[in-house]
């Protein structure tokens, strides 16, 4: 249990983020939640008898007026999460522009680049925190999304970096690559055909997909004492997805 300390989930009014305040508050954790959606944000801090608070990451100044909004509402930051993210389709290389590649990364990598800064700088300075980033499988290896998946591979490097930059001033700063998680937007897709195939399931080890507090257990394991010697980490939460890929090229893949 991590009683009386707070965690900043960016990103926290949906999917994955959404999960993460419910698994974290669930573990003993007083929850702020910061997203673009201001509903979205309300309505996940209420469940989880938190605080909301509007937040664009694609502006810097904003990310610097929660950091000082945070502490003075709801104390310093003991655990950051940032969930925020916004995706591509499916778009042979030939038919991206800069216009997409710009909006994706502006988002994911930069807006996680600056959150981790401006909460981070103030963590080290007071001697502890840690950080849990949500990176993505497509981050570790080849798939259609050629500008989200570069994006998150870089999100699990700058971890890796900020946990070095930091770790003798007590941050700790590791990332979550879940594989496809059933978010509703994705469980949608996924009953209706689009864009996944049907036997989806059976490609993955585990015979099905990552239920979203799936993904919240490793980030609040992550985020908490009980892996107090783990940093620089990207822990992988993909029901097999990645085992299944490999053994596609043998025998027909998995028995
Ligand atoms: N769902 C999956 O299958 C999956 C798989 C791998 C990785 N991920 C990663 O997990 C994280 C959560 O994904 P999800 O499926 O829950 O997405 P989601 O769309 O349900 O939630 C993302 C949240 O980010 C917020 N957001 C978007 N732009 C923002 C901005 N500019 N400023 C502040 N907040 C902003 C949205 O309002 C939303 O609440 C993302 O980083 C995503 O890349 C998801």
């Amino acid at each position: 249990m991590s009683a009386g300390k707070l965690a900043l989930v960016v990103g926290g009014g949906n999917g994955i983020g959404a999960a993460c305040c419910e698994v974290m508050h669930a573990h003993g954790w007083s929850i702020a939640v910061a997203d673009l959606d201001e509903a979205a944000a309300q309505r996940t801090a209420e469940a989880v008898g938190g605080s909301a608070f509007h937040l664009d990451v694609r502006s810097i100044a904003s990310i610097k007026a929660l950091a000082d909004q945070v502490e003075s509402d709801a104390g310093p930051v003991d655990a950051l999460v940032v969930s925020s993210a916004i995706f591509q389709g499916n778009v042979p290389i030939e038919e991206t522009d800069e216009e997409l590649f710009d909006r994706v990364m502006e988002v994911n990598l930069r807006g996680t680049y600056h959150v981790n800064r401006v909460f981070g700088m103030r963590m080290a300075t007071r001697g502890a925190g840690a950080i849990v980033n949500l990176a993505s499988v497509t981050g570790q290896g080849s798939t259609p999304l050629n500008i989200y998946g570069p994006g998150k591979a870089a999100i699990i490097n700058l971890s890796k970096s900020f946990a070095g930059e930091w770790g003798g001033r007590g941050v700790r700063v590791n990332s979550v690559s879940p594989g496809v998680t059933l978010v509703p937007r994705i469980r949608e897709r996924k009953a209706s055909g689009d864009r996944y195939p049907a036997d989806l399931d059976q490609r993955m080890a585990l015979r099905r997909c990552v239920e979203p507090n799936e993904v919240a257990e490793a980030v609040e394991f992550l985020a908490s004492s009980r892996a107090s010697g783990i940093t620089g980490t990207d822990l992988v939460v993909d029901c097999g997805w990645m085992t299944g890929a490999l053994w596609g090229a043998y025998l027909g893949g998995l028995r």
